[in-house]
């Protein structure tokens, strides 16, 4: 027996990829730690296609076809470190080991490298979609090598999930750790995603009195709009169901605590260190922890806030469609800091990232897959340079069209005390990059004062810096 492909680590994700590969027809070498979840896969879907169960390392090895293809689908972080090391003593010249995990790319980075020294390809790849797109088809987002890709890109064309255009949800990002590093991305907008549409609901239950029903049949219909996207869709799914238990809407009897397991984090984290502003998924992040510090809520939660002034019926009417128009421009503005972290990772490693590429297959398959991508795309494609996303024609003339509705949005949020970061992240990027002058001139001015750290001017060349202290003329540096 010769399998075109194996997977080691079986949890739902190694387990689904398996059998997405077998029912696409190929022979899938399967492998994991404790042997009993590859004989539960073979029980339970070895009929599905044509699996080869492998108990050792060894086998696993031995059972794949040169060159070697091996899928590592265990915990990112030390555990890949470990298999890693188990395997590849196992492994020739021109095998390819591919890790699936969330990975932060710098370790991708460094484990390519170390891999390479042995002939080894190393192929970090982020997989999205979660169990149903593992099984069904992901966008996968693949790093590593040419050669690599060479012997790996059909068969992930193959199991990813399809555009509507057809086009397969893969695309060869980058070398070493651009996949890993887009994935990481990707999720940094999915939070983002996620906030705002946690916003734009808590402002139609606050702000509009709309019930957790209601508002699931709003984001139904905006569902069928530009807005049109897997998270919208599953928001309306989770905003109407009822808990069996006691009846009541599904969303007020979960505690209001958001969790993360880091990837949003490390994407505002690079962005801090690239010197890149990505507030909005930045508050995303921020407000997922600030959501779980129960004892700093509890004890501020006699705090003062304004007088409530609910909206009549017609009111509220209205104010939803704001909402959508300030939704919709807020995710402009938060693709726009998103793909600028890819443009800008890509420039600092030398990766040459086709941005349109990434949209593209982000249009299906992954967590935050929307029409809205094709449009992305579509930006890309037509000037590959474009330097923000805000620089695209269509895009600016939305956001314009949306802002008396979302700047009306925050002040109806502000008014009522209703938290609204993620819109504010937004509009306050968007209001900084088109202003004339921003008033940096003065932090400039006072980091001259207190620390002579000197300034330049707009008039002339040259670098600055005023005697304060002295008679307050102008010196050049
Ligand atoms: C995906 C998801 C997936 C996962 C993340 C987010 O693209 O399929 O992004 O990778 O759900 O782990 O998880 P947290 O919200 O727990 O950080």
């Amino acid at each position: 027996t010769s399998a075109q492909i194996g997977v080691t680590g079986l949890a739902v994700m190694g387990r689904n990829l398996a059998r997405n590969f077998a029912r696409n027809g190929y022979a899938v070498a399967v492998h994991n730690r404790t042997a009993s979840k590859t004989r539960e896969l073979m029980d339970e879907f070895g009929q599905e296609g044509d699996f080869v169960a492998a108990e050792s390392a060894e086998d696993f090895v031995a059972a794949l076809e040169r060159p070697r293809r091996l899928v590592v689908m265990v915990k990112a972080g030390d555990p890949t470190d470990a298999v890693i090391r188990e395997f590849a003593p196992l492994l020739e010249h021109g095998d390819v080991i591919i890790d699936g995990g969330n990975a932060h790319f710098a370790d991708t980075r460094r484990r390519e490298r170390e891999l390479r020294e042995h002939g080894i390809h190393f192929v970090g790849t982020g997989i999205s979609g979660g169990e149903e797109g593992a099984l069904h088809g992901p966008s996968i987002m693949p790093g590593g090598s040419d050669e690599s890709y060479a012997s790996l890109g059909p068969m992930l064309e193959k199991i990813s999930a399809k555009a509507a255009d057809g086009a397969p949800c893969v695309t060869h990002v980058g070398p070493d750790g651009a996949g890993h590093f887009v994935k990481m991305v990707h999720n940094g907008i999915e939070y983002a995603d996620m906030q705002l549409i946690a916003e734009a609901y808590h402002l139609l239950r606050e702000v509009a009195g709309f019930s957790p029903a209601r508002i699931a049949e709003i984001f139904r219909t905006w569902n069928t709009g530009r807005l049109d996207s897997y998270l919208i869709e599953i928001t309306a799914e989770v905003l109407s169901h009822v808990d069996a238990a006691t009846g009541e809407p599904f969303v007020d009897v979960v505690a209001d605590q958001a969790e993360q397991k880091g990837t949003g984090r490390w994407t505002v984290q690079i962005a801090l260190e690239l010197g890149l502003p990505v507030s909005g998924i930045a508050e995303a992040v921020f407000a997922r922890s600030l959501s779980g510090h129960t004892a700093l809520r509890a004890a501020s939660r006699g705090l003062a806030g304004p007088t409530p002034a609910p909206l009549g019926e017609s009111e509220a009417a209205a104010f939803a469609d704001q909402v959508e128009q300030a939704l919709y421009a807020s995710k402009i503005v938060s693709y726009t800091q998103g793909f600028h972290e890819i443009a800008t990772g890509s420039a600092e490693y030398g990766w040459n990232i086709d941005l349109g590429a990434v949209a593209a297959i982000w249009r299906a398959g992954c967590i935050i897959r929307a029409a809205f991508l094709d449009r992305v795309r579509a930006a890309y494609d037509a000037r590959p340079d474009l330097p923000s996303l805000l620089s695209d024609e269509a895009f600016a003339r939305e956001i314009a069209a949306a802002q008396d509705d979302w700047r009306a949005v925050l002040v109806a949020a502000t008014r009522q005390g209703v938290p609204t970061p993620g819109f504010s992240a937004a509009l306050t990027y968007y209001d900084t990059l088109r202003a004339d002058r921003l008033p940096a001139a003065l932090t400039q001015g006072q980091r001259d004062y207190f620390g002579a750290h000197t300034y330049r001017r707009t008039d002339r060349e040259g670098v600055f810096h005023t005697l304060w202290s002295g008679d307050r003329s102008e010196v050049p540096v």
